[in-house]
């Protein structure tokens, strides 16, 4: 085995009652979003174990700016529901993760230092944010490396202000990512990927021609269509909006101009609110 495949195995090991030993790249082309819990608890060893693996994440600066919000309180849960768009994961699954754009810590530290503080702006939140995700997805990969399943909620962001609230966050802390995380109780397929060759340039950007776009979403116009009319939810909307092609279902019923303008109100809004804009 090689060297540095065992350093990525051996932690896994340590739960061999909740894993299996898998190569890191085994869990992530394995990834699936699991959108169906089991009511089991994820016991506190485990979870402690798969949230160390966001420290490890890179860091701008190393300065570690963000906050994991661990959810498990079923009360607390049944408020987020609505912020979280009545998604049933919130309920069902045993555990929510929010990972936060976190300065409050690093500022109290200049403040105890007195050093000046120079993080007050859109520029800080974007490295904050980048390390909350960053953190997160190494969190999301140590779950599904011990057989949990997890499905990030884009609610976290499109209704922050609710959610950070709810959550009590303090000035320069804003929720940006968050996931359910528990036993899966389904065992869904993989979902197709744009082929990476439409997604990587050598050297400098190539754009793309008509037919090499045609190309690249020849098999997500068939199966991406496929799967939305197979929920009769959104098959109903599409129906009624006369969307005729998945591009459309995307822009027309899915991601509309009107919630995607309200959602970017609701962010810029709650980052100014958050001390982030100055
Ligand atoms: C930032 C982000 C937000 C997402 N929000 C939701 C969501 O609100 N509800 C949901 O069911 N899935 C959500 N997903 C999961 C995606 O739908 C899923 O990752 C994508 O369809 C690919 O499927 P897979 O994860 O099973 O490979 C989100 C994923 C990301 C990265």
């Amino acid at each position: 085995m090689a060297r540095g495949r065992r350093s990525i195995v051996a932690p896994a090991l340590r739960f061999g009652a909740y894993s299996t030993a898998m190569d890191i790249t085994d869990v992530i082309h394995r990834h699936r979003s699991i959108r169906k819990y089991k009511p089991d608890p994820v016991p506190d060893d485990l979870l402690t174990d798969v949230l160390g693996a966001a420290l490890r994440a890179s860091s701008s600066g190393n300065m570690q700016t963000y906050s994991i919000i661990v959810t498990r309180d079923r009360a607390l849960r049944e408020r987020l529901y609505g912020p979280h768009m009545e998604q049933e994961m919130v309920l069902d699954a045993p555990v929510l993760l929010t990972f936060c754009a976190d300065f409050h810590r690093m500022r109290h530290w200049l403040r105890l230092s007195d050093a000046p503080d120079n993080f007050d702006n859109f520029m800080s939140f974007m490295i904050a944010a980048i390390d909350a995700t960053l953190a997160s997805q190494n969190v999301a990969l140590a779950a599904e490396a011990r057989g949990l399943g997890i499905c990030y909620m884009g609610s976290t962001l499109a209704n922050c202000d609710q959610i950070g609230r709810i959550l009590e966050l303090p000035q320069s802390v804003v929720p940006v990512v968050g996931f359910s995380l528990g036993w899966p109780a389904e065992d869904p397929a993989p979902r197709d990927r744009l082929p990476l060759d439409g997604l990587v340039h050598y050297d400098t950007y190539h754009d793309y021609t008509d037919e090499r776009i045609e190309e690249i979403y020849r098999e997500r116009n068939r199966k991406g269509w496929e799967r939305y009319m197979s929920f009769p939810g959104l098959r109903a909307l599409t129906e009624a909006s006369g969307a005729q092609n998945l591009a459309q279902v995307y822009t027309v019923v899915k991601y509309t101009r009107e919630s995607h303008q309200a959602f970017s109100e609701t962010v810029l809004g709650y980052l100014r609110e958050q001390g982030f804009m100055n």
